[in-house]
């Protein structure tokens, strides 16, 4: 399906994953990445965009520390969180690490390098998509859906007051363009990786979180305004713990 190109850098992406295809460069897997993620920002029409601070690389907690404390938090404080910190736990989740041989490399795994994942937060200030390649927030709702996501999820208590759901959702046709029906696999695989990254970087900071896997799907893609294509795998409400959780 044509879907119209909506801004000037929408335009420029899609341009250098032409070129980058073309000349068949050493980053053509990137450019696969980089297509996938101009499809997915066209079909929502981006209000602002809002650079995130670079992430910290260089946490002085050891990984087994993390691992130990890392438990569901289900009630939180209504603290807001900083945008270092939603930035730090999104990079955890997808973001990129260092530039490889073939491609650029994620904090996850991914099947084939192809990266099915896409990330949402939904916060107080509306509905974005983090851009991996930007290490930025692409707003395209500007309203607080919150209470509407935690209706989708059957009012479950982890949705009262927290400041913060990650929504992890997948694009299999990704996957299954390269590996068929075991794409769709794939995809929910990547999707626990993301999680456990973002529950352990929650620990790191100091945060609560939990993985919730139980919402009406439909629900979901309405209050996200997901693109046809997309589905729902993981919601991930963060914020500081309530005085009692910690
Ligand atoms: C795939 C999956 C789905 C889950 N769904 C929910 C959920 O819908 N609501 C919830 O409160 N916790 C949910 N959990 C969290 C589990 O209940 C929790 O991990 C389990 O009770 C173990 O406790 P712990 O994480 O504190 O160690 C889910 C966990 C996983 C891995």
């Amino acid at each position: 399906m044509y879907t119209p190109m909506r801004s000037g850098r929408q335009f420029l992406m899609v341009g250098s994953v032409l070129l980058l295809t073309l000349c068949g460069g050493p980053h053509a897997l990137d450019a696969r990445a980089a297509e996938s993620e101009a499809a997915s920002a066209a079909a929502l029409s981006v209000l602002r965009t809002d650079a995130l601070p670079a992430p910290d690389r260089t946490g002085s907690r050891p990984l087994e520390t993390l691992l130990q404390e890392r438990v569901s938090v289900r009630a939180f404080a209504s603290d807001t969180l900083t945008a270092a910190e939603v930035g730090q736990l999104l990079w955890a989740a997808g973001g990129q690490t260092h530039a490889g041989e073939r491609f650029t490399h994620r904090t996850v795994p991914s099947a084939g390098a192809l990266y099915p994942l896409e990330i949402y937060v939904v916060a107080s200030s509306g509905v974005g998509r983090y851009s991996v390649v930007d290490h930025s927030i692409e707003w395209h709702q500007e309203i607080d859906r919150r209470a509407g996501l935690s209706g989708a999820a059957y009012g479950q208590r982890c949705f009262k007051d927290v400041p913060l759901i990650v929504v992890i959702a997948a694009d299999p046709s990704r996957t299954t363009v390269k590996y068929g029906i075991r794409g769709e696999r794939y995809a929910t695989m990547e999707a626990g990786f993301a999680c456990q990254n973002l529950l352990l970087e929650a620990v790191a900071r100091g945060l609560g979180a939990v993985a919730v896997g139980a919402f009406d799907d439909d629900h979901v893609r309405n209050v996200v305004g997901l693109p046809t294509g997309e589905i729902p795998l993981l919601l991930v409400p963060v914020g500081h713990p309530a005085p009692a959780a910690r």
